[in-house]
């Protein structure tokens, strides 16, 4: 039988205190029910040669990503149904400096919370003008930005009544495909949060509010769209907590 939520809240309680201050989740995390089949049980395999791989792996070009890949809502004939978010901010190194040339990418269920994926078939409709997925280089000063709807919250069978907190999903790559790191990005004052086992997988609290966007009041624009701010740091003290850790 699937767990309550009061079940499921009482283990995450019961996580929190031997990984605190923590920046990285165990892999193995119970309250997150899928973690304990598809975490990693062997050692991360360390790439001596990260070049080497490219070699044989897939490639992409600079030249791919273009100005519209980064707009999530023009995507389609028609506009997006839901409200229309600017989602902007930079990548740092553990020492603040820019990275530059980064390929991000993010994806996201709807303004209803459903993904236009064949797996996603909760009874939220799906929206014929967005599909959910952009992408984009980091500028010289390591600034990303896409144009975007805010997702809804959605249910998922981790255990009775279980609801993800809005989120996007994002992917950064670094020189080479073998350095991608992925994470998730929230938006502020989501009353999920403290039921969310994916994202109280941070024990750490100021981890945890590292995920959270900030609204940006000078980012919003009149009569168009709201404003969210959120940078992501690779390393360090202040670094943003990924899923594959580093
Ligand atoms: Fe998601």
């Amino acid at each position: 039988m699937s767990p309550t939520q009061q079940e499921i809240s009482a283990e995450i309680a019961a996580q929190a205190a031997p990984t605190s201050g923590a920046l990285h989740p165990e892999r193995r995390y119970p309250p997150y029910r899928s973690s304990l089949l598809r975490h990693p049980s062997q050692p991360v395999v360390a790439l001596e040669d990260p070049d080497a791989v490219e070699l044989s792996g897939p490639v992409f070009g600079v030249t791919d990503v273009t100005e519209l890949d980064a707009d999530l809502t023009r995507q389609h004939h028609g506009e997006p149904l839901g409200e229309r978010i600017t989602v902007t901010g930079r990548v740092l190194d553990r020492n603040g400096r820019p990275v530059r040339g980064q390929l991000v990418e993010i994806w996201q269920a709807n303004a209803s919370g459903r993904y236009a994926h064949q797996r996603d078939q909760h009874p939220a409709p799906l929206d014929p003008n967005f599909t959910g997925v952009g992408r984009c280089l980091t500028d010289d000063e390591g600034g990303y930005a896409f144009t975007t709807i805010k997702p809804g919250a959605y249910p998922w069978r981790n255990h009775t009544n279980a609801w993800r907190p809005a989120h996007i999903h994002f992917s950064l790559f670094g020189t080479a495909f073998a350095q991608r790191l992925v994470t998730q990005m929230y938006f502020p004052g989501d009353p999920l949060f403290a039921y969310d086992p994916i994202l109280r997988s941070v024990t750490d609290d100021a981890a945890r509010q590292r995920l959270v966007a900030a609204y940006d009041h000078e980012l919003s624009v009149p009569e168009w769209s709201l404003g969210y701010r959120w940078d992501v740091v690779l390393d360090g003290p202040a670094a943003t907590w990924t899923e594959e850790g580093r």
